[in-house]
């Protein structure tokens, strides 16, 4: 077989065999391949796209190209959720030990913040003391005692998935429905739970700009999972404003704190929900999604839930007093509101800008070189559809910079106001299954 025969092939629309895809990835991976012909054929497939055929194979061969994780020394149904990744996205500090204290087992391997999306490993590591880099013997026996574990991806897991997608990166091959599913669903397969939960985002914070294409994505990977004999769902959820009101590490960690408590955001809490009545459900601990819910409620009330949260912190090494004394978390210097400068019914909240805008107030990464400020960040007092008067708040920052005012006229900028009514848009729209 000739790498430049599988170029032609798929170049002039043709389907590849599952030899032909395996012997891509195995030849990419143990670098036999260059990376000239490689980023030929990523562009070959972002052009013609794959049958779900080719996606599958290519999801299977990416899967096996490293180690894979088996769990089936935990006992009972072990449940994996992944979010496509977002603005202000906290659900699984919530969700995880939500779940766990219904009995359900999470396993889940996270990721860093890049841009304008914060990653769950840098939120966890605003707590002090908190360790992400479990090892697969400690991730199971974790597992085992306490139903949930939420570490850094091992570094030999889909080894293809890392050269193909810095290769992606920079070769304008991103966009590609096949290739993002193959890599998502690959390591989520390899990291070996029984159960998948997908909550794939749209709008001006996500990496799917609206809801048809999310939807595409979200299909072809429900159908790659349950294809493997994974039970796999989706949700598609808004991104066209942050998730919840806190933006920035610790002050997301605070937000998930007070949603275990009952008191979090209207649309996070409601995303949590269902989040976790799914994962019951997958998980055989209830039979539908409203007895689900009850159960969840209870767990909030009776304190159970957050004392899973102390009790997962507690057990990666992190400060479990942080949980229950918030105060703890070091502010940043500057705290500061901005004001509406119209009356109005907010329109728009551009995700996109409240994200860049708490990367550049300390709270992400330009570049994976560069140092988090834990405490920075923006939090909301304003929500879509919610009115606002002249002068009245719209948010506040937090950062430790010294030049944060242009920052600050962008951050109020990203709000638009509208003299009409707007609705409160709902946050989770769809459910595939
Ligand atoms: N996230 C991934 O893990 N892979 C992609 O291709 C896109 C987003």
């Amino acid at each position: 077989m000739r790498m430049v025969d599988l170029i032609i092939k798929k170049r002039d629309g043709g389907e590849l065999s599952k030899e032909e895809i395996n012997y891509f990835i195995k030849g990419y991976t143990n670098g036999e391949i260059p990376d000239y012909q490689a980023s030929a054929f990523t562009m070959a497939v972002l052009f013609k796209g794959m049958s779900d055929e080719e996606t599958a194979y290519l999801c299977d061969a990416m899967e096996h190209s490293g180690d894979t994780i088996d769990l089936s020394e935990v006992d009972g149904v072990v449940v994996d959720k992944h979010s496509t990744g977002g603005v202000g996205d906290k659900t699984s500090l919530v969700v995880g030990p939500l779940v766990a204290s219904c009995g359900a087992k999470i396993a889940k391997m996270s990721g860093r913040g890049l841009g304008h999306t914060g990653g769950t490993l840098d939120k966890m590591e605003s707590i002090p003391g908190m360790r992400i880099n479990l090892s697969k013997d400690e991730m199971i026996a974790q597992v085992k005692k306490i139903g949930i574990a939420i570490l850094g991806q091992s570094a030999n897991l889909v080894p293809a998935d890392k050269k193909l997608y810095a290769l992606r990166d920079v070769t304008g091959t991103v966009e590609s429905i096949p290739l993002i599913a193959s890599s998502i669903m690959s390591k989520k397969l390899a990291s070996g739970s029984n159960c998948i939960l997908l909550d794939v985002k749209f709008g001006s914070g996500a990496f799917m700009k609206n809801i048809d294409s999310a939807r595409l994505l979200a299909s072809k990977m429900v159908a790659i999972g349950n294809g493997l004999g994974r039970d796999t769902r989706a949700i598609l959820t808004d991104m066209r404003q942050p998730l919840g009101l806190a933006v920035g590490n610790a002050l997301e960690v605070k937000e998930a704190i007070d949603t275990l408590n009952g008191h979090g955001p209207r649309d996070f809490q409601e995303l949590c929900l269902e989040a976790s009545s799914i994962i019951l459900e997958q998980a055989k601990i209830v039979k539908s999604k409203d007895e689900a819910r009850e159960i969840l409620l209870e767990k909030i009330t009776s304190g159970e839930a957050l004392n899973k949260l102390c009790e997962f912190v507690a057990s990666q090494g992190g400060d479990p007093s942080y949980i229950r004394h918030p105060e703890k978390f070091e502010l940043s210097k500057t705290i500061e509101d901005v004001y509406s400068e119209k009356e109005g019914y907010i329109e728009e909240i551009n995700c996109l800008e409240i994200g860049e805008s708490a990367m550049r107030l300390g709270a992400g990464r330009e570049t994976m070189e560069d140092v988090i400020d834990m405490s920075a960040g923006i939090v909301l007092n304003k929500k879509v559809g919610d009115y606002v008067k002249k002068g009245e708040k719209l948010c506040t920052i937090h950062t430790n910079k010294k030049d944060y005012l242009k920052i600050k006229q962008d951050i109020h900028d990203s709000f638009k106001i509208s003299e009409e009514e707007i609705k409160i848009p709902p946050v989770v729209h769809e459910y595939i299954h």
